[in-house]
């Protein structure tokens, strides 16, 4: 296969010539997905020239510094959308300079074929070939394929370092819109339902820009004794869910989620003794490639396959040996809540503070400030068989406690939540009332240092709370995140 067909040869231009294309003011929509497959020099070209600035800039979710940072950085972008986790692009929503609406990764590019949102005057798209058929994508489909049919015209950044090998592994299948939308007829992870390339009219394609440049890889905190126990209390409640009958021997296609948490706890499944297991998932990092090499996982469903450098190098040099078993897909469809419904996902994510009734916050320091975003969590754990969220009991050397009287922003809900993880024990908060739920976190879950002062909230509550069905004391329940606002600490809180 040739890496460019030769009907567009002559649309080659340098990374200069296609970012004069741009001009202030417009909407730029990029793939990429979980720091791989965006595109990077046409960026950078952006960055380095600043003769467009007020940008809308929309992509599925990560992006690496090239992007995110550089354009951040340039003083170039008024608004991002959908999910991002750049340091400095983060500084900036924080500080209030970039306008930021943070969005389920199954709903963004559903919203976009709907004509929700701006206009997408340019989609530029990472790919490892264009051929007359179509676009060819990296190691991520994400929302690319939303954005090359929403956008009056593609910019594609063909990078010549990847491998060829990448044709036959994604599966681009267009849903179109309601109430007309196609099924999805997945059945199980590995089930092709498209095409291997993404159709786009030649007529689109204002450029094609010839990189070279890698992506960022991904980087995971080593296994620590804590994050190795918070795997085998996960893998030990899912054993125990096996023997009484509740799961299947196979468990069921699992979803696990983005950090290092999730890396962690795929990694205990392997010690489990786990054996031809599937995922469905959104990202496939890599414990899950490790896992694939040892026969834990006999098959997945991604929408991106972010890897550190080193396993990078072994999946690129091995690719045909996973084309039958990993299948990349557009993000609408890796989460798409009928699929994870059907299959009977079981959903594995990292919060980053809970509360005692169990409500979750994924995405928000201290109510005020965003970590990354909510990502696919949102789409998991509304519709998983089973939601299983796994933390450590404090943060930032024990100075918070990540369970809290009142979370201070919510993403998943009390409804949506089943069962808590941290390396204390397990807690699984199905058909409990929200006092039993309290009982359960406050004794199964915390962190010893904060169980007296949680316990004693708790009492606090019922005394003085007007209902009883889930006490609280309003004017103490955020407390906790004051007093460290304060204090640096939420040790000594209550007293
Ligand atoms: N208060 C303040 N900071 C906290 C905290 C809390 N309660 N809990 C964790 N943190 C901080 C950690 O200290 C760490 O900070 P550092 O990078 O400065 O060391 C950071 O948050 C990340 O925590 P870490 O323990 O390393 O976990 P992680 O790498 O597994 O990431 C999330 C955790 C929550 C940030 C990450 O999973 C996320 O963004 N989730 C939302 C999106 C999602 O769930 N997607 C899943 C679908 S794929």
């Amino acid at each position: 296969m040739e890496r460019v067909a030769a009907i567009y040869r002559e649309k080659i231009l340098s990374p200069q010539q296609a970012a004069e294309k741009i001009r202030s003011g417009m909407t730029l929509a990029m793939s990429g997905f979980t720091l791989v497959g965006y595109p990077k020099a046409v960026p950078l070209a952006l960055a380095e020239s600043g003769h467009a600035d007020d940008l809308t800039i929309c992509v599925g979710a990560s992006v690496g510094d090239e992007l995110d940072g550089a354009l951040t950085r340039a003083g170039l972008v008024r608004r991002r959308f959908a999910y991002q986790s750049n340091r400095d692009m983060r500084a900036a929503i924080n500080a209030g300079t970039v306008g930021y609406s943070d969005m389920h990764i199954s709903h963004f590019p559903r919203q976009i074929a709907e004509g929700v949102g701006p206009k997408i005057d340019f989609a530029i798209v990472e790919c490892s070939a264009v051929t007359e058929d179509g676009l060819i994508p990296t190691a991520s489909v994400g929302c690319m394929d939303a954005i090359v049919r929403a956008a009056d015209k593609v910019i594609v950044e063909v990078n010549e370092t990847l491998p060829l090998d990448l044709f036959g592994m994604h599966d681009i299948f267009e849903i179109g819109l309601p109430p007309r939308a196609r099924p999805l007829n997945i059945l199980s992870p590995a089930d092709r339902i498209g095409t291997p390339f993404l159709p786009c009219p030649p007529e689109k394609i204002a450029a094609i820009v010839l990189t070279d440049r890698p992506d960022q890889p991904a980087s995971f905190k080593p296994l620590t004794p804590v994050t190795a126990r918070i795997g085998q209390n996960v893998v030990s409640f899912l054993k125990g869910e096996v023997a009484a009958g509740r799961l299947p021997e196979g468990l069921g296609p699992i979803q696990s989620g983005v950090g290092s948490v999730g890396n962690a706890v795929l990694q205990a499944l392997n010690e489990g003794g786990f054996r031809g297991l599937e995922m469905y998932t959104e990202v496939m990092q890599d414990a899950a490639l490790g896992l694939m090499d040892r026969g834990v996982f006999a098959r997945v469903s991604a929408s991106a396959v972010s890897l550190e450098e080193a396993t990078r190098r072994r999946f690129y040099e091995n690719l045909p040996d996973y084309h039958d078993r990993i299948v990349i897909r557009p993000q609408e469809i890796s989460n798409h809540p009928e699929v994870i419904r059907r299959l009977g996902v079981i959903a594995l994510n990292t919060p980053i503070e809970l509360d005692i009734y169990g409500n979750v916050n994924s995405t928000h320091i201290m109510g005020s400030s965003v970590m990354n975003g909510i990502g696919g969590s949102g789409d998991f754990t509304r519709n998983a068989r089973l939601s299983i969220f796994a933390t450590e009991s404090v943060a930032k050397g024990g100075a918070i406690s990540c369970i809290v009287p009142m979370v201070s922003h919510v993403d998943h809900t009390e409804h949506d939540v089943h069962v808590i993880v941290t390396e204390q024990g397990v807690a699984d908060l199905r058909w409990k009332t929200p006092r039993e739920r309290a009982e359960l976190l406050i004794e199964n879950c915390a962190h010893p240092d904060y169980r007296p002062l949680l316990r004693e909230y708790f009492e606090h509550a019922q005394k003085v709370s007007r209902g009883q069905h889930t006490p609280h004391d309003l004017t103490q329940a955020l407390s906790w995140h004051q007093r460290f606002l304060e204090t640096g600490s939420m040790k000594g809180c209550g007293e």
